[in-house]
């Protein structure tokens, strides 16, 4: 096998990829985003990273749409099975982190610890529900720029837009290659997921909290939030990054992860 090479398992339904040895970390990828997202993490030593792509998202285009976060979970969980992992630690980073939150609801005892990066615990309010469906009507008659007009400028900290025009276009770019029905089901699923905080609480094993200072979608106050319900968390805000914190300050938050990971050994 090539390290880094996309990959079937099969009996899972998703396709990864996989690089590096060491404690298995499962990644899983914002919304609408694909792994590719991740590929600045995969430098980070002593970790075997593996990286899916989520239903119907990037090399796993060919699935049939997911109907709640629950079944992503549960590819999640189809995966860890094909590789005949046991245990693995999951990082998720917002949509990535709902899943993670299903996956610690649903399986914790087949997680070693939790990263929980620009995300949330609490379900959508009315308000939040009704945009996504907004967007739904949108995205099925405008195609995938409807994602950019409602997202792309919440996406990034307000600087990084002029300071670094190259990262700001690809995650334009990849927001555009977003196909159409994984949007739509993961919009819907994210619509209905639960409430999570619970699942917080009563989590005892290692957790990991990152957010952009400038996060826009889900602020260092849901992360803070996350941080007080768990019984033993560690939290980094990372200065000069917004929502997609991994993608936009790669150093800052691969040096929090790197600590994290190395205390797990
Ligand atoms: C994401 O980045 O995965 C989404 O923006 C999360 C959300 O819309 O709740």
């Amino acid at each position: 096998m090539q390290e880094n090479e996309v990959r079937s398992a099969p009996k899972a339904p998703l396709a990864f990829r996989e690089s590096g040895n060491g404690v298995p970390l499962i990644w899983l990828h914002p919304f609408p985003f694909s792994g590719a997202i991740y590929d600045q993490q995969l430098t980070l030593g002593g970790i075997r990273h593996i990286v899916p792509d989520l239903r119907g998202f990037g090399d796993s285009a060919a699935t049939a749409a997911a109907e709640s976060i629950d079944d992503y979970a549960g590819d999640v969980i189809a995966l860890a099975d094909s590789l005949e992992l046991a245990q693995f630690a999951v990082a998720g980073v917002s949509m990535g982190g709902y899943v993670a939150l299903s996956l610690a609801r649903r399986s914790p005892e087949r997680l070693t610890a939790l990263i929980l990066a620009d995300t949330k615990a609490t379900a959508d309010t009315d308000e939040a529900r009704t945009n996504r469906f907004k967007l739904i009507e949108r995205l099925e008659s405008e195609g995938a720029s409807a994602l950019v007009d409602a997202m792309f400028s919440k996406m990034l900290a307000p600087d990084t837009y002029s300071a670094a025009p190259a990262v700001a276009g690809s995650v334009r770019a990849r927001m555009l290659r977003t196909p159409v029905p994984a949007a739509v089901a993961a919009l819907r699923a994210m619509a209905a997921r639960p409430e999570s905080s619970d699942v917080l609480g009563g989590w005892s094993k290692p957790a990991l909290l990152i957010v952009g200072a400038s996060d826009a979608i889900t602020p260092p106050a849901d992360a803070e939030r996350m941080h007080a319900l768990l019984p033993s968390s560690r939290m980094h805000v990372i200065a000069g990054a917004g929502h997609l914190a991994m993608f936009e300050q790669p150093r800052a938050f691969n040096a929090a992860v790197s600590a994290f990971v190395r205390d797990l050994q």
